[in-house]
């Protein structure tokens, strides 16, 4: 996966994705929400926002920033805040790899279906560590390979066109687990089938 790779894959998504991705992933964004458990007045990183479908699920006392690559998925993005008047959400142009805020700006990170598509999981992993204060949580879901049954041999097949797919089919849980130095807390199966995992980390006080 590269950048170029990324935003054309995503502006080719972008016009489909609520379609295509909406509902299908609607459980994990509600339920990685509710993990962050939001107290007024607290500042929530979202990295990889896409068309924003989650942006609705924050409540208002929450102060949203959410960051993406693509200009096309964020000016999907820009149409829900709109639709939705979500004053308390703003978005910014950024690559997770190289995100421009100071250290411990966030008391929340949240990474929605974007681990397995960034190009480098352990740089965004320790751009997520930075930007969140001490003590505060970073909440991720994604899709981790299995290591066996017909969902692995697809994922398998799958491989190879990453680049035009614009993720990962093959990421495998361990291997993304230990890119952090953050407390792991919480795995909990979400989505159907239970086929995607929240994980949730503390950021060491
Ligand atoms: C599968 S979509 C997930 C969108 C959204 N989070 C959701 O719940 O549907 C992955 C998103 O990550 C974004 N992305 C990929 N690499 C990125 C990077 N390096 N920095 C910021 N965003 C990135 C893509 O542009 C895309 O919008």
């Amino acid at each position: 996966m590269d950048q170029q790779a990324i935003t054309a894959a995503y502006r080719r998504y972008a016009p489909v994705y609520d379609i295509l991705f909406g509902p299908v992933f609607e459980p994990g964004r509600r339920r990685l929400v509710q993990a962050l458990n939001c107290r007024p007045g607290e500042e929530v990183l979202e990295v990889g926002v896409g068309t924003g479908l989650s942006l609705r699920h924050y409540p208002r006392y929450a102060r949203v920033t959410g960051i993406d690559l693509s200009p096309h998925m964020l000016a999907r993005a820009s149409l829900q805040v709109q639709r939705h008047d979500l004053r308390n959400v703003a978005l910014m142009a950024m690559d997770v790899q190289r995100l421009s805020f100071p250290d411990a700006s966030f008391d929340k990170v949240s990474a929605l279906y974007v681990a397995s598509v960034v190009p480098d999981p352990a740089v965004m992993m320790q751009e997520l560590e930075r930007v969140c204060r001490p003590g505060g949580e970073v909440v991720v879901v994604n899709h981790f390979t299995r290591s066996n049954g017909f969902a692995s041999h697809i994922e398998r097949s799958l491989a190879p066109l990453a680049r035009s797919l614009g993720f990962r089919p093959l990421f495998p849980l361990d291997a993304f687990i230990g890119l952090t130095h953050l407390e792991l807390t919480e795995t909990t199966p979400v989505n159907a089938f239970g086929y995607w995992t929240l994980l949730r980390f503390r950021s060491r006080a």
